[in-house]
């Protein structure tokens, strides 16, 4: 069966499993990137050693000439109706790298959407330009919905989810496997770790989809650390139990700290409230690094977040060797680059140069 022989409300209610296996190509390589289930442990392993030969090779002139010839053929639409900065710009940054030329539309009232035009149609004309539509919608599905409707047009190409509502962030959750990736490989890999999450679970979609890729590595202990009404969701734990992980919820995170060899913080989401001002009820002074609580954290633990930050981690904490969210978010160009050379099959090509070449 193809994503073809189904109606949208079909395809929509099929297991993720299933559908991971209609969304990927012939090699295995995603064509639409919607959701982390789509990736499995030797997908990682391969997209982290892309990103460290791009890496390496985008050092050099002579290597970005190679890199930036790729891709030159190809054409990417930036589609971002909700605000970034890092995910836009990092995806900017690896079209770059690998050639790509790119147009963009960052509010839809600079768009012919303003006049009433649908999502569907906008997408649609996008695919007649381009040849891949990276998006970020507030709209939960929304790219999954766009990505079956390319798929049934004379035009489907490639749509990568940049964010979809409260729900996934699956190219976030790949610069963050990779940033523990390099951050453990020389005490070994990414096993028998403590990953500690902490802040807004509920709303947090980048917690969501780190959590699920941390599901493909042997022996992670997920702790998820958050005032009650901001705890994970009840679909997260039941999938969590499904895949016989290993959890904790708890809202004490000076006693979680010392057990973390990672620990994950995110921002109070208050852009999701139903109420203006409704997460300012909420206590979260509890929920926040600062030197003295760095102390309590292993001289060997990670601290990451995938900002952007408000007041949760204390700037002072940046100059401590432990806190890797600066280049965490570098990280993000590079895997994003890696994802985007795999969807459009150039990953050998890549390969070999680094092995010929370099
Ligand atoms: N981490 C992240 O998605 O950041 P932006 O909202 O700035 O893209």
């Amino acid at each position: 069966m193809r994503i073809t022989d189904y109606s949208w409300h079909d395809f929509a209610a099929l297991p993720l499993d299933t559908k991971s296996r209609l969304l990927a190509q012939s090699d295995g390589a995603p064509f639409h990137t919607l959701f982390a289930q789509q990736f499995n442990r030797e997908m990682l392993d391969e997209l982290g050693t892309l990103a460290t030969e791009i890496r390496t090779i985008a050092k050099s002139k002579t290597g970005m000439k190679f890199l930036q010839s790729l891709l030159c053929h190809k054409r990417a639409m930036l589609y971002f109706s909700q605000p970034s900065s890092r995910t836009f710009l990092s995806f900017l940054s690896a079209c770059q790298i690998l050639g790509l030329s790119t147009g963009e539309v960052r509010d839809s009232a600079t768009s012919s959407e303003f006049k009433g035009e649908s999502r569907e149609d906008s997408v649609r004309t996008f695919s007649s330009y381009f040849d891949m539509i990276i998006m970020r919608s507030r709209q939960k599905g929304l790219a999954e919905n766009m990505a079956w409707s390319l798929s049934n047009s004379d035009r489907p190409i490639p749509i990568i989810n940049a964010g979809s509502g409260q729900d996934q962030h699956p190219t976030q959750a790949l610069l963050d496997i990779y940033t523990l990736q390099r951050s453990f490989e020389r005490r070994g890999d990414l096993r028998d770790r403590t990953v500690v999450f902490v802040g807004d679970l509920a709303r947090g979609r980048t917690i969501r989809s780190l959590s699920v890729l941390l599901m493909a590595y042997p022996n992670i202990r997920q702790v998820f650390i958050a005032p009650p009404q901001l705890q994970i969701g009840e679909d997260m734990l039941a999938s969590l139990d499904s895949h016989g992980i290993k959890y904790e919820l708890g809202d004490d995170l000076r006693a979680a700290l010392p057990t973390a060899d990672a620990v994950y913080m995110t921002r109070i989401q208050d852009e999701w409230d139903s109420v203006v001002g409704e997460s300012t009820r909420i206590d979260t002074t509890q929920f926040h690094i600062g030197v003295d609580e760095m102390s309590l954290m292993r001289p060997d633990a990670v601290l990451l977040h995938p900002l952007p930050r408000r007041t949760e981690i204390s700037v002072e904490v940046d100059h401590d060797p432990r806190a890797v969210y600066w280049r965490q978010m570098r990280n993000g160009m590079w895997i994003r680059a890696a994802l985007i050379a795999t969807t459009f099959g150039f990953g050998r090509r890549i390969h070999e140069y680094f092995r010929e070449d370099l």
